[in-house]
Order: structure tokens, then C-alpha cells, then sequence
């Protein structure tokens, strides 16, 4: 690709670049590494996609997560107020500090690594219990019947949500998939109150009688600032939101990467030990968040040599920055287990650094590690380069993968 003008103000935004978007990268980060993306709404925002720029972006108070920040910009946009409802208001990805504060404290009181490694039987059970639905099927998609599912009922296990409320929470989550807290009037849908009044209530019981979950773990975490009903509330969706689009994402995108790498999966097979090593490299290589961080600039800011005015939308292409040649310089494209210690940007850094990163990477290694241990000829049904990425802004999952067990 050469000149600028190779690429649209939407560029994107495309479905060529939602299917193969490394090209595009590779070419925007070396000729203009903070570059402008243009919204069919008229809005912009400003894309970074070099490592080092992308830290200090995130590094940087000046650009702010803070909800009430996003829909002001939004309000002035579109010239209607609009506010975001308490779920989305009260909890700790959708907060700057001081009131980010308290409430990262607790989540990381409750929600350690510790109480993640606990859940590995109970996450095994359940991947194996998805996978014996699958297994008399001819061609099997291992996105809306594993990936999909899996995490969303790990985490409502986490939560101390109990079994026969499951489908439930599926149904709810699947909701949850499709509300855009940026795009919303502050309306939730049927779905999304639904799960607010069920969550409220569990909560509620769980203030009466704790149990070993987190949501208890959360109520209880710091006698000094106990968080409020809301807080609790809002937190617990923060944790669906965060979690379930996310690992599924990862899950299904692990899988295929060890599908079409049958040498690095025979490794990980022979020696099970590899796996929590060889984790943060599958998790570089994959990227399941595609473009997902983003900011506001409260001042303006420069960045990789741009001045980005205040009040703008700021964009970070983890999937630009995973493969930065000046972070990974050996083969930043390909996928080598034995990197040491691949810092990517996946799960963000600095203080929105995910609370669930333990937990994720636990969720994908046993969904990928119990698959190809029972199914060890388990191959593509379809040729890999008919695989498709879903048009999605924020996650980046594929539609499908069909395979034959
Ligand atoms: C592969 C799976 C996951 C990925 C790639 C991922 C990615 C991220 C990223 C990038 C952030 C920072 C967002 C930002 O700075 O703008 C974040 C925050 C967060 N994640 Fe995850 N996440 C994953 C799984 C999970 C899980 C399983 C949970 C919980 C069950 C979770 C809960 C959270 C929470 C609560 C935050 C907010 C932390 C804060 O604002 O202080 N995530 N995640």
C-alpha cells in the first residue's frame, strides 16, 4: 500500500478490514502511527496504534473512561441529553478516580487469582458438559456452542448465580451483548431490567446470608467503605460486560489459531505444563479486543507527534499494538510459544488493567485443552480462509467455527 490516500475516512470501519485488518495496521502505524477515523454519523475519533504511544495513552489521566464523560460528548453531539443509567454509572470500568478508587480496592479484594484457580474444576465440568452436547453433531460450531456459553456461565457461577437461573442469564447476556452503553438514551430493554431486578434481589439475599461468591466476597471486602446496593449492582455487570464477550472471543480465537497450528498444539499436548506459559503469547497473537479501549481527552494532548484537541474520542488498536515490530521484533505476525513473556496490551495497563485477566486465561486454557484432549482429531470443517470475523466494534470473534470431531 502506498500514499494516504489508499485509505477511506472510514477505513476502519470496513468489512475488509474487519476480515484481515493486519495489512492496514502494518501500513498506518509506520505513516501516520495517531491517525483520524471518521464516523458515517459524522463524529471522528483518533486511532493509536503504536505500542509505545498507546501506553502513555493509557498511562495518561488527561484521557478519561469516565462514563458521564463519553455521554456528555454525546449529549453535545447529538444535541439530546442523555445519561447513562445507574448500572452503567456506578462501577469501576466506567469510573476515573476518586470514585474509581474504592471500588477497584474491593474487586481486588475479592476477585484474586486464587479465587479464579478455584473455579478450575467447576470450569471443566462445564466445558465438558458443553462438549458432550456437541459431540454426536456432524459439524459442530464451536462459537455458539462452546465459546459463547462458556464463560457466561462461569461467571454466573462466580457471582454465586445458582444453576436454574442459567439459561436465564444467557438470554440476559445475550442482551447485554448488543446494548452499546454509548449509543443507549439511558432506556434499558426488557432483557437488561430483567436481570437488574434479579441481580438486585440476589444481591440483597447475599447481604442477608454470604455465601463463598463473589458477589458476597465484594459486599464484604473493605468494612471501612462497604460499597453500596448500586455499586454492587453495577459492578456485577461490569463483570458480564467485561467478561463474556471478551473470553469467548479469546476462546474461539485460541481454538482456530491451534487448529491451523497443529505443531504448537501437539507440543502443548504432550506437555500440559506449557499451557499457563504459553498463554500470554496465544493472547498477543489472537487479540480477541481488536480496537476495544477507548477515551476521552478532558485537555488537549499530543500523542506520537499529533495534538488531539479536548473533548475527543481516543482509540487504541491493541490489535496494531500486539504486533508493533519495535515491541516484538522477531516475527511479530507469527506464533511462537517460546517469546518470553509477551507484554501485550489485551487486557489493558494502568489502573483499568482487567480484574478478570486470571480468570480468562484459566476460562481458555481448559475450553482449549479439554477440547483437543477428547477430540484429539478435531479438525476445520470448512477451509480456513472462509473463516469470518464478526463486524463488531468493540470484541473481535469470529461468526463461526464449524469443525469435525
Ligand atoms: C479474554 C478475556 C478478557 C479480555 C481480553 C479483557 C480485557 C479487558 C481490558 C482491555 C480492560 C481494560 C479496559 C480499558 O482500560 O479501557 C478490562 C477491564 C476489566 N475487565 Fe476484562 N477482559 C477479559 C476478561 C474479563 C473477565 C473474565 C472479567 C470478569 C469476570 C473481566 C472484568 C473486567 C473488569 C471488571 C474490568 C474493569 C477494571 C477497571 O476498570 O479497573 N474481564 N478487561
Amino acid at each position: 500500500m502506498t500514499g494516504t490516500r489508499a485509505l477511506s475516512k472510514y477505513w476502519m470501519l470496513t468489512n475488509d478490514f474487519t476480515q484481515n485488518p493486519y495489512p492496514v495496521l502494518e501500513y498506518v502505524r509506520r505513516e501516520s502511527p495517531v491517525r483520524e477515523l471518521s464516523f458515517p454519523d459524522g463524529g471522528r475519533a483518533w486511532v493509536v496504534t503504536r505500542y509505545e504511544d498507546a501506553k502513555a495513552a493509557l498511562a495518561d489521566p488527561r484521557l478519561s473512561r469516565d462514563v458521564h464523560v463519553h455521554y456528555r460528548l454525546m449529549s453535545e453531539r447529538t444535541g439530546r441529553t442523555m445519561t447513562p443509567p445507574p448500572e452503567e454509572a456506578n462501577h469501576l470500568a466506567n469510573l476515573e478516580p476518586p470514585r474509581h478508587t474504592p471500588l477497584r480496592r474491593a474487586i481486588s479484594f475479592a476477585f484474586t487469582p486464587r479465587r479464579a484457580e478455584a473455579l478450575r474444576p467447576k470450569v471443566e465440568q462445564i466445558a465438558d458438559e458443553l462438549l458432550d452436547r456437541l459431540a454426536g453433531l456432524p459439524r459442530p460450531d464451536l462459537i455458539s456452542g462452546y465459546a459463547d456459553p462458556l464463560p457466561v456461565i462461569v461467571i454466573a457461577e462466580l457471582m454465586g448465580v445458582p444453576a436454574d437461573a442459567w439459561p436465564d442469564f444467557l438470554r440476559w447476556s445475550t442482551a447485554l451483548r448488543t446494548h452499546s452503553p454509548t449509543e443507549g438514551s439511558g432506556a434499558l430493554d426488557r432483557n437488561i431490567q430483567e436481570l437488574s431486578h434479579y441481580m438486585s434481589a440476589l444481591i440483597a439475599e447475599k447481604e442477608r446470608e454470604p455465601g463463598e461468591d463473589l458477589l458476597s466476597a465484594l459486599i464484604h471486602a473493605d468494612p471501612e467503605r462497604r460499597l453500596t446496593s448500586t455499586e454492587i449492582l453495577s459492578t456485577g455487570f461490569a463483570l458480564m460486560t467485561g467478561g463474556n464477550d471478551t473470553t469467548a472471543s479469546l476462546v474461539g480465537g485460541v481454538i482456530a489459531a491451534l487448529l491451523a497450528h497443529p505443531a504448537e498444539r501437539a507440543e502443548l499436548l504432550a506437555e500440559p505444563g506449557r499451557w499457563g506459559r504459553s498463554m500470554d503469547e496465544l493472547i498477543r497473537y489472537v487479540s480477541p479486543i481488536g480496537n476495544a479501549l477507548q477515551r476521552v481527552t478532558t485537555e488537549p494532548v499530543e500523542l506520537g507527534g499529533v495534538t488531539i484537541p479536548a473533548g475527543e474520542v481516543v482509540v487504541i488498536s491493541v490489535m496494531s499494538t500486539n504486533r508493533d515490530p519495535h515491541q516484538f521484533p522477531d516475527d511479530p505476525d507469527g506464533l511462537d510459544l517460546t517469546r518470553p513473556k509477551p507484554a501485550h496490551l489485551s487486557f489493558g495497563f494502568g489502573i483499568h488493567y482487567c480484574s478478570g485477566a486470571h480468570l480468562a486465561k484459566v476460562i481458555t486454557e481448559i475450553a482449549a485443552r479439554r477440547l483437543f484432549e477428547r477430540f484429539p482429531r478435531v479438525r476445520f470443517a470448512v477451509d480456513p480462509s472462509e473463516l469470518r470475523y464478526q463486524q463488531n466494534v468493540v470484541v473481535r470473534p469470529l461468526e463461526a467455527l464449524p469443525v469435525v470431531f
